[in-house]
């Protein structure tokens, strides 16, 4: 069964409770979770013989949460070639704004960029349509994890 590395990026914690929600649903299906916490993340590069989930909030306009932008930057600054990597992106947002879940795009942009291969599009969560993130998040994996 493929490993799971779960990364997330939160202001509030909305961002948490979804990849919290998400990881138990993988280990209640058989998958090895590795729940990474923002301050384990200096020096994570994700292994391409491991499935890779990040789920993250936007802040500022379009810009990632200050947990998580150290490592987006510095992954992209390293720019390691990912091939095949098996990714999926969370991204929370608020339709209101003009860059809808744009951390979320940055994010799911730049692990394409690198070679990665997504399981699934990218979840858009708008916090002016649902109180439950989690909800929409179970729903989506549901929806392409087959096991
Ligand atoms: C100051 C501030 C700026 C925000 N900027 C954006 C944004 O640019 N784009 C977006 O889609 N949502 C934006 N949001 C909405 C949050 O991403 C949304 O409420 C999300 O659910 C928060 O999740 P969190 O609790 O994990 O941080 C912003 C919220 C706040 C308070």
């Amino acid at each position: 069964m493929m490993r799971t590395n779960l990364l997330y990026g939160t202001v509030y914690g909305s961002a948490q409770s979804v990849a919290e929600a998400l990881a138990n649903e993988l280990e209640n299906r058989g998958v090895v979770v590795n729940l990474l916490q923002p301050d384990e993340l200096e020096g994570f590069i994700p292994s391409v013989d491991e499935w890779l989930l990040v789920v993250t909030s936007t802040t500022g306009q379009g810009d990632l949460p200050d947990d998580i932008a150290p490592w987006f930057y510095a992954l992209k600054e390293q720019a390691p070639y990912l091939p095949g990597l098996p990714y999926a992106v969370v991204g929370l947002g608020d339709s209101s704004y003009d860059t809808f879940c744009g951390a979320g795009h940055q994010v799911d942009d730049l692990l394409r960029e690198l070679g990665g291969e997504s399981l699934a599009p990218m979840l858009t969560i708008d916090a002016m349509e649902t109180m439950e993130p989690e909800t929409d998040a179970l729903d989506w994996l549901g929806g392409w994890v087959k096991f």
